[in-house]
């Protein structure tokens, strides 16, 4: 088994300064060190560049930093699409979410039926009509169905890069209006707060595993560590409290290492300057452990 890492520096997506150091972060919390024993190669691709510029909002969309969130992604989808084609499972570490839609650019390509679990306190189901920033990292998954601007959807060459039936999401907890009805309308499934809260993650797993496992060839596993609990993962850029607990998140990794079903993975929204002590870069690097196979005994 081999595994090629990818770092994403990318803040373009939001507003908050420091989750381009995500990446690094996640590294200097010993991520190559602790995946090691799990895998027979581990080829760390470095970062890709993404340089620093003035914030320049559309001016027919209202988006911001359209044009470079563009280009990087479609960059990222290349590096994701190579790492694949060498045979390796890629890794990406954010950087904002909006990197979503290159990984999944990237990934869609070599699947018939991709599936992707959403892990978040948010939708990211936004369009430039509905959003209520303009933050790109707001929109990755409505983008990756085929909704949103055409610079975005359109990356790679393709779209949509993923059916809304074979999307779960997993935390949610903050949805704006135009998300509610998107969810409604694309008969997305989601498991809420209230879910995890009343059938238990184990429930929530099985359900997710059941419903992905038939349907799909592949299923990328995009993780925003604020799905997790602001007290746990304190460092990300839109904290929302209630979340999901670190014992509930690794028990979910574990579940989805036993069922084999994780073909992709990205771990976003990361920001060093927000955190305390790096302790979101080394819950995110617990999470990884465990989907990869570490075992406590
Ligand atoms: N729904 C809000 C927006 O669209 C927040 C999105 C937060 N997304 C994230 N990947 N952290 O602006
Ligand atoms: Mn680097
Ligand atoms: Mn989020
Ligand atoms: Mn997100």
């Amino acid at each position: 088994r081999k595994l090629s890492i990818i770092g994403m520096p990318m803040d373009l997506g939001q507003m908050r300064r420091g989750v381009d150091m995500g990446p690094s972060a996640i590294r200097y919390a010993g991520v190559n060190e602790r995946l090691k024993p799990l895998f027979d190669e581990i080829h760390d691709l470095g970062d890709i560049p993404i340089g620093r510029e003035e914030v320049v909002v559309d001016k027919e969309s209202n988006l911001r930093n359209l044009d470079l969130v563009a280009e990087k992604n479609a960059n990222l989808a290349d590096k994701v699409d190579e790492a694949i084609q060498s045979g390796a499972f890629p890794l990406v570490f954010g950087g904002d979410h909006s990197i979503a839609i290159g990984t999944l650019a990237g990934v869609s390509k070599h699947y018939n039926n991709l599936g992707v679990i959403w892990y978040d306190a948010h939708g990211d189901l936004n369009t430039a009509e509905t959003s209520p920033s303009g933050n790109i990292h707001g929109m990755p998954l409505a983008v990756s169905m085929g909704i949103g601007h055409p610079a975005l959807t359109e990356i790679g060459g393709y779209a949509p890069k993923v059916k809304p039936e074979n999307i779960v999401i997993i935390g949610a907890r903050s949805l704006d209006d135009g998300e509610k009805i998107l969810i409604k309308e694309k008969g997305i499934k989601v498991y809420t707060m209230h879910e995890i809260d009343r059938m238990g993650m184990t429930k929530v797993m099985e359900e997710t595993i059941a419903y992905l496992k038939d349907r799909t060839d592949g299923v990328h596993l995009s993780l925003d560590l604020d799905g997790l609990d602001p007290v746990e993962a304190p460092g990300v850029g839109t904290p929302v409290i209630g979340g999901i607990s670190f014992r509930e998140s690794n028990l979910a990794m574990e579940m989805l290492e036993e069922a084999k079903l994780i073909t992709s993975a990205e771990f976003v929204e990361v920001n060093p300057i927000l955190d305390d002590k790096n302790k979101t870069a080394s819950v995110a690097v617990a999470l990884m452990a465990s989907l990869f196979g570490e075992k406590l005994l």
